[in-house]
């Protein structure tokens, strides 16, 4: 781990929190739904589209679950009474993945039938690789219910390949990413050029076999091969669509904008920010090297 990296890590503790709080706000939209309706408003005025994410994962106790479920159902009901451009996002450990993998397929049943009422997207995040493989058999259980559910492949795991070939047989909507977590070599490659060109094969077969593709990243190289790409498929824009982080890259966001791409941004909020920054932090130092470009850094 890099030195300051790990200072940071170490210190953070000792951070007053509204110092975190100032830091988290340039990437989490606020503590209450309102927050992030305003939120996605502002996103949408500048063109681009949201996916709501309620904060909050790797749960202790089962009855965890119930209110981030019901945090859902009234984010969809919102985004479709204030007619904003927004899916949602869900992450399986918040319903309970971990602790009981059946409980966790009731919890997301609820989300995805109130998501149906509403016509409304529904993205499956894709968490560590211990738990790649229920995830995915969850997401092809949810999708046979309801056709607009979508997932994640993570271009740092070698099995993402074969896991695109299983999502795009049955036509899968599929938002491609680096990976978040820390993983061995054994199952994930570490070189930076090996995941851009696992990340660029995974969107180019995506595409190939018929998918749509969520490109997800702010990688200055990756967006670049992929606008070639998609410039070379010469692909109708209603296939595919870029992806970003709240408060990142936000000059890359608007230049693509201003292409005409479309661009969805992740729009996180919720009760749990603070916890979500310290485990984000710990779960992935290099992460710290942003926090202190948020603080020290100019703003894009
Ligand atoms: P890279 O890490 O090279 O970042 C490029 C540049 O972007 C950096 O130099 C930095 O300036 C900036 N940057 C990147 N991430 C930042 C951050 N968090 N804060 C501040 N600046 C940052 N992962 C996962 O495992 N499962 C998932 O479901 C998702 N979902 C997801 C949705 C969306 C919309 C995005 C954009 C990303 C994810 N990710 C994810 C995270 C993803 O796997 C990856 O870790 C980050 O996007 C960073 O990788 P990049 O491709 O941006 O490249």
């Amino acid at each position: 781990m890099n030195p300051l990296n790990r200072l940071v890590v170490k210190t953070l503790p000792l951070v007053p929190k509204p110092v975190v709080r100032s830091i988290a706000s340039r990437y989490v939209a606020g503590e209450r739904l309102s927050d992030a309706i305003a939120t996605v408003r502002g996103l949408n005025t500048e063109g681009c589209m949201a996916t709501l994410d309620v904060l909050g994962e790797d749960i202790v106790r089962l009855e965890e679950t119930e209110p981030t479920v019901v945090e859902y159902q009234r984010a969809l009901a919102a985004i479709a009474e204030g007619g904003v451009d927004s899916n949602i996002s869900v992450k399986l450990t918040a319903l309970g993945l971990k602790l009981d993998p059946a409980h966790c397929r009731r919890e997301l049943s609820r989300i995805v039938e109130t998501a149906r009422r509403y016509g409304t997207f529904v993205r499956i995040d894709m968490e560590d690789s211990s738990v790649t493989e229920e995830t995915l058999r969850i997401y092809f259980e949810a999708r046979e219910k309801y056709e607009k559910v979508g997932i994640v492949l993570q271009a740092y795991l070698r099995r993402s390949a074969d896991d695109a070939r299983r999502v795009a047989a049955v036509g899968g909507n599929v938002r491609v990413c680096k990976g978040i977590y820390v993983e061995p070599p054994a199952i994930a490659f570490q070189d930076r050029e090996e995941i851009r060109d696992s990340y660029m094969k995974l969107v180019e077969d995506l595409l190939d076999a018929g998918s749509y593709a969520g490109i997800a990243t702010h990688d200055p190289v990756l967006v670049e091969r992929s606008v070639a790409l998609l410039g070379r498929l010469r692909l109708d824009r209603s296939r595919y669509e870029f992806q970003m982080l709240l408060g990142v890259a936000r000059t890359l966001r608007r230049r693509l904008v201003a292409d005409g791409q479309r661009l969805r941004v992740y729009v996180p909020y919720g009760e749990a920010w603070y916890a979500y920054s310290i485990r984000r932090l710990k779960e992935n130092p290099s992460i710290a090297g942003h926090v202190v470009k948020g603080l020290f850094g100019p703003r894009e």
